[in-house]
């Protein structure tokens, strides 16, 4: 079977959890989606994105729309914490967009937000959608450690059982 591993990431946390995939599959292609090759000549696609304004970043949106058909397990990291319903709305709404392919599982796990974007958050009125409330402040330093050793043995285990199950 023959197995592609394409991410979008731009402080580089989904790239770690697709490093981690890959080091469980060693024998699936590893590329950034930018570089990611026509995804025709692959059996399953494991597409890894991050959550930016509740949807699939721009450069994983990009690829998606060449991924007619395909297979595809879906990976993403976001600032929130992935058992939330936020998380799962989000990873609906991402699975939404892949609705000409058949999305076989997904993964989700918390990432570090741009330090930058948490600055002009901490700038904002607390009454502002993004204001920095106790509950967000508590959450973005919660997001600093991740992903974490725990998350990318959990992606690693996750795309072992992908695999195992097709
Ligand atoms: C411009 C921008 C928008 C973001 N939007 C969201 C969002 O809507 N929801 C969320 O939970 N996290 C959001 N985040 C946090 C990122 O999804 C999170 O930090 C992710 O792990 C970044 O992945 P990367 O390091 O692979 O780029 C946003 C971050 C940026 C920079």
């Amino acid at each position: 079977m023959k197995v592609l591993v394409a991410y979008s990431s731009a402080t580089g946390n989904t790239r770690k959890v697709a490093e981690a995939i890959h080091l469980a599959l060693p024998d699936a292609d590893l590329c950034p989606v930018g570089h990611a090759p026509n995804p025709e000549g692959y059996d399953l696609v494991f597409l890894g994105c991050w959550i930016d304004k509740g949807l699939a970043d721009e450069a994983a949106r990009a690829y998606m729309s060449k991924l007619h058909g395909k297979p595809v397990a879906l990976f993403a990291t976001l600032g929130a914490y992935p058992d939330s319903k936020y998380a799962a709305d989000c990873m609906d709404a991402v699975s939404e967009l892949l609705s000409a392919c058949t999305v076989v599982d997904r993964f989700v796990c918390q990432g570090a937000i741009d330090p930058k974007l948490v600055e002009w958050m901490k700038g904002l009125p607390k009454d502002h959608g993004y204001g920095p409330t106790t509950s967000r402040k508590k959450l973005w330093r919660d997001a600093e450690s991740h992903p974490d050793d725990a998350d990318l043995e959990a992606a690693a285990d996750w795309a072992e059982g992908v695999l195992a199950a097709l």
